[in-house]
């Protein structure tokens, strides 16, 4: 008839909550309501990052983080709303944020169940070439019993409810991932203000031959890696490289695409440089349930890895099932 055809029956996040809600018939709606106010905290923070240029938000903020990254304005902000909109929730009662060298005990929530983990603005030095960047965040069900405390944190993402991270490109697109779920990925509509389920059971390819890592880093590269990433150029359809600088980004790319992300220990930094609570642990988490691998440096699974400290950091191997698997194998010959 000509007439176009129109979805009326639309999944939104708020949809997909309410539904996830029922089918827990214990659950109390207290992590439904700490995931309306996360998803709110996104569409701020991407509001800002697109008004970035028109509002004297470029640039940096004169201020350093706790692991010596130079604060963008914007990192600032960013960790502003995310507080707030954690606090607010009153189902937060423990946060760490990349932006915050001591965890933050929400004194006011003493009932709060979740402690939460974020990086407010992840790849900030993409941001005033707008260039993607994102949101990661993890979330952990406090134990019975406990005050709420960093140590609420300090544990194996093995136990993580939930975990995922926001994108912010040419469209925002989160994803979301609860513990033995599937991934699930939604893009935000603006004209409805709502993120609308577009990539369901998200699960990505088993292998492909794209390889994202900052090369610049060669020289300080272990025998393993060298030797790792040269099998990849010296493969007989050599591999290609894509690498954007926001983890968020590259790790989506690869979620869709397959691949492999790596950010190696070396020689200049040896325990790595990306931070286990807020980067490593949700990603790995996301890519296990999408039927990907991440492991450390060492070689271990990256979820099974326990921080010490709030703002520790590792190496990294983030990808599609046999391009880690690789890795893996190369590492376990040089022993
Ligand atoms: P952040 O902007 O949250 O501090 O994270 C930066 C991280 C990550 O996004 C990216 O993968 C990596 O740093 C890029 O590091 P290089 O510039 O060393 O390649
Ligand atoms: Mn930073
Ligand atoms: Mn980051
Ligand atoms: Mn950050």
């Amino acid at each position: 008839s000509g007439q176009e055809k129109i979805n009326t029956d639309i999944f939104t996040l708020t949809r997909y909550l309410n539904e996830e809600q029922t089918k827990h018939k214990e659950a109390s709606g207290d992590f439904t309501l700490l995931c309306h106010a996360l998803q709110f905290s996104f569409k701020s923070i991407a509001y800002y990052i697109r008004r970035a240029s028109l509002i004297n938000l470029s640039g940096l903020a004169g201020s350093s983080n706790i692991t010596g990254d130079d604060q963008k304005k914007l990192d600032v902000i960013g960790n502003d709303i995310f507080i707030a909109a954690m606090r607010s929730s009153g189902r937060v009662r423990v946060l760490v944020s990349e932006e915050e060298e001591e965890a933050i005990i929400f004194e006011d929530n003493p009932n709060a169940r979740y402690a939460v983990m974020c990086d407010p603005i992840d790849g900030s030095s993409n941001l005033d070439a707008g260039v993607a960047v994102g949101t990661i965040f993890g979330i952990y069900k406090l134990e019975e019993g406990a005050k709420g405390s960093k140590e609420d944190l300090l544990k194996p993402g093995t136990e993580l409810v939930a975990a995922g991270f926001t994108m912010y490109g040419a469209s925002a697109q989160l994803v979301l991932t609860m513990k033995g779920g599937a991934v699930q990925g939604f893009t935000m509509d603006n004209a409805l203000g709502e993120f609308i389920l577009t990539h369901p059971n998200m699960q990505m390819p088993k292998k492909r031959a794209i390889y994202s890592c900052n090369e610049g880093n060669t020289k300080y590269w272990e025998e393993p890696v060298l030797e790792w990433v040269n099998s990849l150029k010296q493969a007989e359809k050599p591999y290609s490289a894509r690498y954007i600088g926001s983890m968020v980004a590259d790790a989506y790319r690869t979620l869709l695409y397959g691949g492999i992300f790596a950010y190696p220990a070396d020689k200049k930094s040896p325990k790595g440089k990306l931070r286990i609570l807020y980067e490593c642990a949700p990603m790995a988490m996301v890519f296990e349930q999408a039927g990907g691998l991440a492991v450390n440096s060492k070689m271990q699974r990256m979820l099974e890895v326990v921080p010490e400290g709030i703002h520790d950091r590792s190496g990294i191997f983030l990808g599609s099932y046999d391009e880690v698997q690789k890795v893996i194998d190369i590492h376990k010959k040089h022993g």
